[in-house]
């Protein structure tokens, strides 16, 4: 079993950045409802445990708070934030509401130099603070290990119990030396060697899958993206021809998308594929239809209708793999204001219908996707794949506006293409989240040569985002932006006019629709 170590999750936002900065530290690291009975934090064997921040105040009334019992464990705590206040609440401390919210960027100055938690920063850096209620008290038997303008307890430890209490968000990158606070709780306090590596992960999770599938066959759907391609590679080194892959040709593919998921994992991989060629279905359904949730409702059943045919096809499997990941599977706490929770269930939409009688392997759901990545390039699958953007389910279906034809998805896919490699040129498509073409539904009049045009107009979006969520427009280069109209206007027949979008999200989303 890894060493790990467990975060409770009293309902910040901040709490999936907390597991990933202890996986960076090659440490791995498990979330778990901030109410976990105490015997069953013991059982997983722990190293250490954090204590969340989140939005509540200690001193009320429904205040999620711990199974006490854990303080009873004798394993090191580190609590942040909120997670101060809850050693305060058990330990003998006080909390009041501050007179003003500490909030944004601090000076931390350290009080004990000797304090393995800040074991190699220097005597004053930069801090994130985000809080209102304040500890007034310290827990009995802690001392002030660090302080800020605003906070005398900002850093508090319990030296004999290893303990240690932060106010401030060590997990943040506004925090600069954050990383290294959290390195020294993980490896110099609670003793974690640097075990967690996706070389090592391979060999545990190859085990891991022949255990659960045993010589029955497995069936995956390849969509080509970066999950079920890493999950493909990886059931494919664990269980070889006992896997099919089944990739679905909808017609809404970008340009060369089904010839290189052919070619790295037909030809390259040598895996079991079935190529299903459903374009001309999925046209057909389509045809008339112009409204955007209708379009996206007819490809999602389609999908269905092909995919489970499909998989007759493919003979008798017992297993579905699927490429889900660790932030869709950790129960998120129902704490009002905590913005986790809806981005989950954002993502949640589509899937399967139970009526398919299959079990599941789910070979990703503990890992992060930056860790899926490292995962792929692991298992030898290239940059295109590893790090491509992401592309939604219906594809080009939702960036070719109204209705679709099969002209105006070769413009798309075309003016696409041409998006994809200047990006790629620039080294700027590798940095953001996405950029592409959208094909207006309107014709337009321009002139070229000497002759009048009446054609369509290219849209190209390019977007910065975290999650999807909320997102920015990329204030591309001007020098950019005019190749990129020039090379699809002179390029992609049937197009002569391209504007750029400079909406964000909100109030804008990032497809169109
Ligand atoms: P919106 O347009 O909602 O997109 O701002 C947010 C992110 O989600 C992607 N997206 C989808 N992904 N199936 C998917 O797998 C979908 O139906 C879908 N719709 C949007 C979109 O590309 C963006 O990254």
């Amino acid at each position: 079993m890894n060493e790990q170590i467990i975060i409770l999750d009293f309902g910040s936002q901040y709490t999936q950045v907390i597991a990933r900065r202890i996986r960076e530290c090659n440490v791995y690291s498990t979330i778990l409802r901030f109410d976990t009975p105490a015997a069953e934090i013991a059982r997983m064997n722990p190293k250490g445990i954090i204590l969340s921040g989140g939005p509540n105040s200690v001193y009320t009334k429904d205040a999620p708070l711990p199974d006490k019992a854990i303080f009873k464990l004798g394993i090191p705590v580190l609590g942040i934030c909120y997670g101060v206040q809850v050693f305060a609440q058990f330990l003998g401390g006080k909390v009041e509401k501050g007179q003003k919210r500490e909030y944004g960027k601090g000076t931390l100055t350290i009080a004990d130099k000797a304090c393995a938690l800040f074991k190699g920063l220097p005597e004053q850096s930069q801090v994130w603070n985000s809080h209102g209620d304040k500890l007034t008290r310290l827990p009995k038997d802690f001392v002030v290990v660090a302080t800020t303008e605003n906070s005398d307890y900002a850093a508090i430890e319990h030296t004999q119990r290893k303990y240690f209490g932060l106010q401030f968000h060590p997990e943040v990158v506004h925090t600069p030396r954050g990383k290294e606070i959290i390195a020294n709780f993980v490896h110099g306090i609670c003793g974690c060697g640097k075990n967690w590596t996706m070389r090592s992960y391979v060999d545990q999770a190859v085990e891991e899958i022949r255990a659960q599938v045993g010589k029955e066959r497995v069936i995956l759907g390849l969509s080509g993206g970066v999950d079920s391609s890493v999950a493909a590679a990886l059931l494919h080194r664990a269980i070889g021809d006992q896997l099919t892959c089944i990739f679905v040709n909808n017609g809404l593919l970008r340009a060369r998308e089904a010839e290189v998921v052919q070619e790295v994992f037909g030809r390259h991989f040598k895996v079991k594929l079935q190529y299903e060629q459903a374009s001309a279905l999925f046209l057909r359904k389509l045809k008339g239809v112009t409204d955007p949730e209708r379009k996206r409702k007819i490809i999602g059943r389609t999908f269905i209708e092909v995919f489970q045919a499909a998989t007759k096809r493919a003979g008798k499997a017992k297993f579905l793999a699927q490429g889900t990941l660790y932030p869709d599977v950790i129960e998120s706490v129902p704490i009002a204001g905590n913005p986790a929770a809806m981005i989950k269930s954002h993502h949640n939409v589509g899937g399967l219908p139970k009526s398919m009688k299959f079990k599941l392997v789910e070979p990703l759901r503990c890992l992060f996707k930056d860790e899926v990545r490292l995962l792929g390039l692991e298992l030898g699958l290239p940059k295109e794949i590893v790090y491509r953007q992401p592309f939604p389910g219906p594809g080009l279906g939702v960036r070719v506006l109204g209705e679709l034809t099969t002209d105006k998805l070769r413009i798309t896919r075309e003016a696409d293409a041409i998006v994809v490699e200047e990006m790629k040129a620039s080294g700027l498509y590798y940095k953001i989240w996405q950029s592409f073409a959208v094909l207006l539904p309107c014709r337009s009049v321009g002139v070229m040569g000497d002759e009048r045009t009446y054609d369509f107009t290219i849209a190209v979006r390019a977007v910065e985002s975290q999650d999807g969520m909320t997102a920015d427009w990329v204030k591309l280069p001007y020098d950019l932006l005019e190749k990129l109209a020039t090379r699809i206007i002179n390029e992609v027949k049937g197009v002569n006019r391209c504007v750029f979008d400079i909406t964000s999200k909100p109030p804008g989303t990032i497809e169109w629709e």
